[in-house]
């Protein structure tokens, strides 16, 4: 007998056979996300499920009591209950790796958008208002090539950022991260500097930090208040690494020059968010990974974790705070 499997959200067809080839599945077809309560019914029997952003609760587990595999089509998997997991043996995969590219692009995307004004002229033209009466130095923005970058995380995309920084755009590329990169420092002269020494010298702070306990509300308005005023923040990695209070009080304030923001403690972000009236913020839908061929590849990464697991294989993207499941 096949095992059973339920898969969250509509995915590519190749994908959609290949778990067919493995296991008996149903699937949620509809675009719009799958409420709760329906997941709920639909876990009841089975032995994996394949998801967009599993939230793996104690409760929720007692409403799946088959359940061995939860495998997340996203890197990121803070909505993971980690010690419930191991304490009821249940294996969680996420897809490193295929979207490191896709979201150093969008960061870069966001830098330049935001260093040189791209979003906020487009509205301008769009709406009629350009016109000869305005300064040239209206128009002014500031450098990306050769400026200061500051990553703080430097993880596979953060290190996918740095090349971007170092030898397309010829930056200063200094560091912050738990672990010192000896590698990357000798490979594109990025430097690690202390978390303060990072913001005070950094006319771009880019945060690539995953969300944690102990990453939660990182930056604060403390370390907003070590920023320089012309400095911009472009945050695509999770948004409760972020005080967004704080970040708000600091752009409000003029504290730091403007930021780029793929994602937001609460998405979709609320209508009444102040930081969707502000010219100098470049706010988006947390697209960092959607490209066709990223999307297609996390969803075929994915369903092979999936289907290791649940025909007792090992998969290759357990995350690394479940590989001890595995351990003899
Ligand atoms: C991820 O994979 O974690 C991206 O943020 C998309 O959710």
């Amino acid at each position: 007998m096949k095992p059973k499997v339920f898969i969250a959200k509509p995915i590519p067809k190749e994908v959609e056979e290949y778990i067919a080839q493995y296991c008996d599945y149903r699937m949620w077809e509809k675009t719009e996300q799958i409420p709760n309560e329906v997941l709920l019914e639909e876990v009841a029997d089975v032995d994996g499920l394949l998801t967009p952003k599993g939230v793996i609760t104690k409760k929720f587990l007692e409403k799946a009591p088959r359940l061995k595999v939860v495998s997340n089509i996203a890197v990121g998997y803070d909505t993971f209950d980690l010690e419930v997991m191991k304490e009821h043996r249940i294996v969680g995969t996420h897809t490193p790796y295929v979207l490191d590219e896709a979201v150093a692009d969008l960061a870069f995307g966001l830098i330049l958008d935001s260093s040189r004004r791209i979003s906020e002229f487009n509205n301008l033209v769009k709406a009629g208002n350009w016109d000869k009466t305005k300064p040239e130095t209206y128009f002014y923005g500031q450098d990306v090539h050769h400026a200061t970058i500051g990553i703080i995380g430097m993880g596979r995309i953060g290190e996918k950022i740095s090349r971007r920084a170092a030898l397309g755009f010829e930056m200063n590329v200094l560091y912050h991260s738990h672990t010192r990169k000896p590698a990357l420092e000798e490979q594109y002269g990025i430097e690690y500097r202390e978390l303060d020494s990072l913001l005070e010298s950094a006319d771009i702070v880019v945060m690539m930090l995953p969300l944690t306990s102990e990453t939660y509300h990182y930056m604060g308005a403390e370390q907003f208040n070590k920023m320089k005023s012309s400095a911009i923040f472009i945050n695509c990695s999770r948004g409760q690494v972020v005080d967004e209070t704080a970040l708000i009080a600091a752009l409000q304030e003029g504290k730091i020059r403007g930021a780029g923001l793929d994602v937001f403690e609460v998405e979709p972000i609320e209508k009444d968010n102040p930081l969707l009236t502000m010219d100098n913020v470049v706010v988006l839908p947390h697209i960092g990974s959607a490209t066709d061929r990223t999307r297609f590849d996390m969803a075929m990464k994915a369903a092979e974790n999936l289907v290791a697991g649940v025909t007792r294989g090992v998969p290759e993207n357990v995350v690394p705070e479940l590989r001890c499941l595995f351990e003899k």
